[in-house]
């Protein structure tokens, strides 16, 4: 069975598979959500408010109960990568705008751009001066702080590292209330419980 999927305001639509999780429904037609956390339900970026076809949704997550206010949460937002569509019928979403949750990091960047560019040249060039300064400091510290064993053990190491965390990642995506596991706490589920 397939589900009509809207985003307002923009308008477009599209049909997706019963199973799709609202984020790859987004992606799917053409719009990509941001996702800071790459869809482990660790930010709010990827919030969405159902505006129709609340009742076609999987339950909410622990992730959502976490990052989610009380408020936001009975104004019918949900995280699209932790929210799946479970039956037919109609959905209209629309993407909450960025003022009203967590910036990307890529966002803050652009910020601190437009915040750059509107400074007078002696300021400008003073805050070169201090980023300069603190990045010299901090390369200093990191290759400090590296142990030699570390390069010892060569390419081999960097390699499994990278596939191993690979491997964590993708299984960490998924909501435990998906798959049956225990999820692992976040730093956030810590705090709140
Ligand atoms: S991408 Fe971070 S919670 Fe969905």
């Amino acid at each position: 069975m397939s589900v009509n999927v809207e985003f307002v305001p923009d308008g477009r639509h599209g049909v997706v598979a019963e199973g799709t999780y609202l984020w790859d429904a987004a992606k799917r037609l053409g719009l990509r959500l941001p996702a800071e956390c790459e869809g482990r339900g660790e930010c709010d970026t990827c919030a969405v408010i159902v505006r129709e076809g609340a009742t076609l949704l999987s339950g909410l997550t622990g992730a959502e109960r976490t990052r989610l206010s009380p408020e936001r949460l009975a104004a019918g937002e949900r995280l699209a990568c932790q929210t799946k569509i479970e039956r037919a019928g109609d959905l209209v979403l629309e993407p909450v705008p960025a003022t009203e949750r967590q910036e990307t990091a890529e966002e803050v960047k652009q910020d601190l751009r437009a915040e750059f560019r509107e400074m007078p040249l002696t300021q400008k060039l003073a805050t070169l001066v201090e980023l300069e300064a603190i990045a010299a400091t901090q390369t200093f510290k990191a290759i400090a702080d590296v142990p030699a064993s570390f390069f010892e053990k060569g390419l081999d190491y960097v390699v499994n590292f990278g596939r191993a965390r690979a491997r964590r990642e993708r299984q960490a995506r998924r909501p435990a209330e998906h798959v049956g596991g225990v999820k692992k706490k976040t730093e956030a589920d810590k705090s709140s419980s």
